[in-house]
């Protein structure tokens, strides 16, 4: 049984975050993949047995082509890099999201990082990548066949997060207090939290406060 909370996160903020400083939107998105280091590891350390993060949404692809690019060639990187991290500290990767229109050689590397963390078991860390919820739902629907029989509990087995406990808390850094089409359906109980924190500067004391705040909440799920 877990009782740690499933932690989603959007990670808002990296362009606004780089402009502050006059740099490009680019060195945010780098500072933004060194915090999903240091967050990741805390986690780890504090006993969360699954992080979902927002890598890149559906709507991304509308971006300027070359940020588009650096963010694909800061995935393979981050990977390339943090291989090791997760296999030292037990941590399975995962990725939610249709990953088929990624360049090829992405998709391996995302493959085989998937398979060399497979027997991980401390912590499982999900990527949202080309992830969108309403994409989600509408590929799961056209996995069905048995249409009649449908009721929530199957419908979720055909979910990318079909593996998955549902979102305890869900944060987003950055300022807006949107949701912006990030697991709709598995956000349906979850304490939300926003945070004024650009991404990059995003700590982990800060972190640390909103899980306080969640396990001081009484959670009724719609009952009493
Ligand atoms: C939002 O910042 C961030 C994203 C587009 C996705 C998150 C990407 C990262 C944290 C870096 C890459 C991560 C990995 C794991 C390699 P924004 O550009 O929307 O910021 P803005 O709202 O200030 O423009």
């Amino acid at each position: 049984v877990n009782n740690t909370p499933h932690i989603a996160i959007i990670m808002d903020g990296n362009g606004r975050w780089a402009k502050n400083k006059q740099k490009q939107r680019t060195f945010g998105h780098q500072k933004g993949a060194q915090n999903v280091r240091f967050v990741l590891k805390h986690c780890r350390k504090i006993g969360i047995k699954y992080l979902t993060l927002y890598a890149f949404s559906t709507e991304n692809w509308t971006r300027p082509k070359l940020e588009v690019e650096f963010l694909l060639k800061l995935l393979e990187k981050y990977l390339k890099q943090e291989l090791n991290l997760y296999i030292q500290n037990n941590i399975k990767f995962d990725t939610i999201g249709d990953i088929s229109i990624f360049p090829k050689k992405l998709q391996n590397l995302i493959k085989t990082t998937k398979e060399k963390t497979y027997h991980c078991d401390g912590m499982t860390q999900v990527l949202a990548l080309n992830y969108g919820a309403k994409d989600e739902i509408i590929r799961a629907i056209k996995k069905l066949k048995d249409k009649q029989n449908i009721n929530e509990k199957i419908f979720a087995k055909f979910l990318d997060t079909k593996d998955l406990p549902d979102i305890d808390m869900l944060i987003r850094t950055g300022g807006e207090h949107r949701v912006s089409n990030f697991l709709l359906w598995q956000i349906s109980y979850a304490e939300i939290f926003f945070s004024d924190t650009m991404w990059p500067d995003f700590t982990t004391s800060e972190l640390d406060d909103m899980i306080t705040k969640f396990k001081e909440k009484h959670r009724r799920y719609g009952g009493d």
